[in-house]
């Protein structure tokens, strides 16, 4: 049975393919001002590095009839970990469980791919939020890092 989602209002969370009708809505995806130096200042900019890299797909994130997050996952083919990126709720639906159902339906899917065995991302050490949620999944710290950021390891179940 397909895992169910619902954020702290009751309202269904779901990932999306990014499609014609959608697209707008999630360019629209905004962080908080003082989020911007964890993440892109607009969703847009993580659709264009979807379309235009190769290597990401990017996903939005509906609850209920609204667009109000983006994220994608992406394949490493060299050591055959699964990562996930561009995690942003817009600022105005932070707060109310959008981004913990998001992270577990992500979780979900990739989880259910055959050959996952590790599903990977990286936080700034000084995003204090996002590191607690991903902790409350299971993610820990691995010791490497990407940039500025920590890389963090959730082993698949
Ligand atoms: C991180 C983010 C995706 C979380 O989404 P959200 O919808 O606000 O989160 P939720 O309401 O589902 O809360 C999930 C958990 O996040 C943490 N959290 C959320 N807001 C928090 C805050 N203001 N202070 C501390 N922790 C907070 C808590 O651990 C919370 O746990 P809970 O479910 O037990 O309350 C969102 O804040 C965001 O888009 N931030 C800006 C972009 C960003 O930093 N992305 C991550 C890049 S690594």
């Amino acid at each position: 049975m397909t895992q169910q989602f619902t954020d702290r209002r009751g309202r269904a969370v779901v990932l999306e393919e990014i499609t014609d009708d959608n697209w707008r809505d999630v360019a629209d995806v905004a962080p908080a001002d003082g989020q911007r130096r964890f993440v892109a200042a607009l969703a847009a900019r993580y659709l264009l590095l979807s379309q235009r890299g190769g290597v990401w797909t990017s996903l939005g994130v509906r609850a209920g009839e609204a667009v109000v997050g983006h994220v994608m996952w992406a394949h490493d083919d060299e050591d055959g970990t699964h990562w996930i990126g561009g995690m942003v709720v817009d600022a105005a639906e932070q707060g109310t469980g959008v981004g913990r159902a998001a992270l577990g339906a992500v979780v979900a899917r990739l989880s259910a791919l055959p050959e996952c065995r590790e599903i990977r991302l990286s936080c700034h050490p000084d995003n204090a939020s996002a590191a607690a949620l991903y902790a409350s999944f299971g993610f820990r710290p691995t010791g490497d890092h990407e940039d500025d950021e920590t890389v963090m390891a959730l082993p698949a179940v």
